[in-house]
């Protein structure tokens, strides 16, 4: 089968492989040698498990031209000239997934000599394979021909070897997400002549890495380079170093690389650049005013110490704006509704202050607002409701008043994924293609679980999140919430909240966080709970409970003590504390061991032996029963994938 690769729409590819079809002596099907090579790879995966069926199509009977993965030089143009049919690109990214996760770090990189033999290669993808070992240097060295090298997401350690950087032709070099390590800089400065006079490189990602040393500056001395991402290592920025850069860059990833002052002026020369990630360094001084002057659409200068009122001009296209984690202070600007496109907003942890103004919720495109740990004061205006695409809301520690307006349940957002499709297709589009293009927009923080996490940017889309803690809200709880039928986690702790908790809460199907904590409500946990299927953290710590924790499904297993302590009068098996109505008649401690209460308890499941329980049941009587204070620890791993990537 020949695959299409959309690499071949490069007009320097096809120009190569014109070259390559006048240089070859004459056969239609792939050289022998080719195809032999191919399958000598194909066995030592094999060798490594035999249940992987990726490369089934690679079989020693048919041309290697017509098997997956593989791309030759196009059959039309070789009739007419009858020269041979080669193979100028390998698709060998992640191979081994249908095997995971059992499958990691079993892939030698010495498993690649075979390929070293196709000197004809233009592409060459093995990314994701858990290859681990030093990067092949004289196998990737005779691949002169390559113009596209992507060996990102494996785990490769040692150093960068030279080798790679001869390639003459290579356009597009990916190496992100390894282990190698060693400096940039002085060792390659020498390579800097040649490399600066040949190359053609205009895409070179070196994130997450354990690279060290000063970033060299004469990185930005390659024209064509329209893509660089250096971020997630230990690298470093040398102030002194006046950088005149000859590039235009589309795409700049900086994060953690130690910069300094303030922001780099030269980045203004960077007028068409996209994507901007300056994170996680000592930035200082004020956003300035050339920034809003660049094309970009995702700006990313988290966690500096950037300071002065937030900004109140921004670029105008702008769709991603992070600027949590500075020194921000003063109100939230006017300004912001102007940006049409903006769906992301984070200005976490500054000092901004004032109420949360109404216009605020005009910026009609917002999928993500996190405005945590800062002083907003006031009410939560009820225009709150006109954010129809709002996915992920943080308000949480700031000092708001008042009630929980009912406004929330036109969040259509939050009340079913489906239905934002059906509301625009265009932005939803947007966000998405921005996602899946192969940025890694940083990871967005948020507490899930009783400790902070950080959501995976490329699949954002599924996180339906509202926390609304620690402030100072009052009120009922109201039960339109429970039509926000999307949520994954509410938090609602640390207020001042009263009544009762609504039993419409238990519409909601996706709920894995419930966190009711610290709050003044009172009556009994609605017994309806136990439709939560998808629960695994729940807290109603701190209130005034009193009644019967509910049984059943995901309940059964909510049995922390800790989520349940300091309230008025809960029971259950949960936290092994008998309802008055087991009790009857009143039973004396030595009477446990053959009374109902533990046969209730064993036949809901939970099967401890009866022995651990007349300890704790005796235990509890001698009113020993307090709780230690709640740490950190009793997060469970959620569910989906959480991780965090640099
Ligand atoms: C190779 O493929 C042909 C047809 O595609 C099939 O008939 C043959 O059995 C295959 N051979 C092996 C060794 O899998
Ligand atoms: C390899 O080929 C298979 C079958 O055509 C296809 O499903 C898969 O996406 C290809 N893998 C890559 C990395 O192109
Ligand atoms: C093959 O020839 C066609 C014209 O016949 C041309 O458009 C195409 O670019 C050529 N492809 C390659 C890979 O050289
Ligand atoms: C191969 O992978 C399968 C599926 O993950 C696994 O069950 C099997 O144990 C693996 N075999 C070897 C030899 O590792
Ligand atoms: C690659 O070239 C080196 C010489 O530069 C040679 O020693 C080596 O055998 C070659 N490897 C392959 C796989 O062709
Ligand atoms: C690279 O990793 C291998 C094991 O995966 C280890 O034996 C070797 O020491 C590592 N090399 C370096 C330079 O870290
Ligand atoms: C980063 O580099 C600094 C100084 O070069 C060193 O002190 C520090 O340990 C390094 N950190 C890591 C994670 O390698
Ligand atoms: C608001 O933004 C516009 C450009 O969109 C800018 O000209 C104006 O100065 C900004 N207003 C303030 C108060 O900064
Ligand atoms: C809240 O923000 C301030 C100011 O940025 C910061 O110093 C503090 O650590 C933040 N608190 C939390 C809990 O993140
Ligand atoms: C909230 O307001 C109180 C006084 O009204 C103040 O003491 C406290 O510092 C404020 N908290 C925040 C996070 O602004
Ligand atoms: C809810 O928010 C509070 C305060 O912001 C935080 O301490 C707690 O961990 C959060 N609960 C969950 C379940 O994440
Ligand atoms: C219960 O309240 C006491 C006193 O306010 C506090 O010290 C303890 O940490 C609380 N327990 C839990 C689990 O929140």
């Amino acid at each position: 089968m020949e695959a299409t690769n959309p690499t071949m729409a490069n007009p320097s590819l096809l120009l190569e492989s014109i070259f390559i079809l006048f240089f070859l002596p004459p056969c239609l099907s792939c050289p022998e040698y080719q195809k032999q090579a191919l399958l000598q790879f194909k066995s030592s995966i094999l060798a490594i498990n035999s249940s992987l069926h990726t490369l089934d199509s690679w079989n020693s009977s048919s041309s290697c031209c017509q098997w997956d993965n593989v791309t030759c030089t196009s059959p039309s143009n070789s009739t007419s000239t009858s020269t041979s049919r080669v193979v100028i690109a390998l698709h060998l990214s992640n191979l081994f997934a249908q095997l995971y996760p059992e499958f990691s770090e079993r892939m030698p990189s010495i498993l690649l000599a075979p390929l070293f033999f196709i000197r004809s290669l233009m592409v060459l993808d093995i990314s994701d394979n858990s290859i681990y070992g030093q990067i092949p240097a004289l196998g990737f060295g005779n691949l002169s021909n390559l113009v596209h090298l992507d060996i990102s997401q494996n785990k490769f350690n040692g150093s960068i070897p030279p080798q790679l950087f001869q390639l003459r032709h290579l356009r597009y070099l990916d190496l992100s997400h390894n282990s190698l390590h060693g400096s940039l800089s002085p060792k390659f400065d020498r390579w800097n002549p040649l490399f600066n006079a040949e190359t053609k490189l205009n895409t070179l990602r070196l994130e997450s890495n354990l690279l060290t040393g000063e970033i060299p500056s004469w990185l930005f001395n390659f024209k064509g380079l329209k893509t660089l991402h250096l971020g997630g290592n230990n690298l470093t920025w040398n102030n002194r170093v006046k950088i005149v850069p000859k590039c235009m860059l589309s795409e700049l990833s900086l994060t953690s690389c130690s910069l300094e002052g303030e922001i780099p002026e030269w980045i203004s020369t960077q007028k068409t650049v996209n994507f901007l990630d300056l994170s996680k360094n000592e930035l200082q001084g004020s956003f300035p005013q050339w920034l809003a002057e660049i094309k970009v659409e995702s700006m990313i200068l988290s966690d500096n110490k950037l300071s002065g009122e937030v900004p109140t001009a921004f670029p105008q296209y702008i769709e991603i704006l992070a600027l949590g984690g500075n020194k921000f202070s003063g109100a939230l600007p006017l300004n912001l509704t102007k940006l049409r496109n903006l769906q992301r907003l984070e200005l976490q942890d500054n000092y901004i202050s004032g109420e949360l103004p109404n216009f605020l919720f005009h910026i009609s495109h917002l999928q993500v607002l996190i405005l945590r740990n800062n002083s907003l004061q006031g009410l939560i205006p009820k225009t709150i409701s006109n954010l129809k695409y709002l996915q992920i809301l943080d308000l949480s520690s700031n000092n708001l008043t008042g009630e929980i307006p009912i406004g929330f349940v036109n969040l259509a957002g939050m009340i079913e994924a489906p239905h934002l499709t059906s509301i625009s297709n265009d932005v939803i589009l947007v966000f998405h293609e921005l996602i899946s293009s192969n940025i890694m927009v940083n990871v967005l923080i948020v507490n899930w679980k009783k400790s902070k996490q950080g959501l995976p940017s490329h699949n954002i889309d599924m996180y339906f999140l509202l926390d609304l803690s620690n402030n100072q809200l009052s009120g009922e709880i109201p039960a339109s919430l429970g039509g926000l039928k999307a949520l994954k986690m509410l938090n609602l702790s640390y207020n001042k909240l009263s009544g009762k908790i609504p039993a419409s809460l238990s519409d909601l199907q996706n709920l894995e966080s419930l966190d009711l904590s610290h709050n003044k409500l009172s009556g009994s946990l609605p017994t309806t709970l136990s439709k939560l299927q998808q629960l695994t953290t729940f807290d109603v710590s701190n209130n005034q409970l009193i009644g019967r924790i509910p049984v059943g499904g995901q309940m059964d297993t909510m049995a922390d003590p800790n989520y349940y302590a300091n309230n008025s009068g809960l029971c259950g098996m949960q936290i092994r504390v008998p309802c008055p109505e087991d009790q009857s008649p009143a039973p004396k401690p030595q009477d446990y061991d053959n009374k109902e209460p533990w046969f209730l308890w064993e036949g809901m499941g939970i099967g401890y032996p009866v022995g651990f329980l007349l300890t704790i049941g005796i235990i509890f009587l001698a009113g020993y029963f307090n709780p230690s204070p709640p740490s950190n620890n009793h997060h469970r791993r959620p569910h989906h994938s959480i991780r965090q990537r640099v």
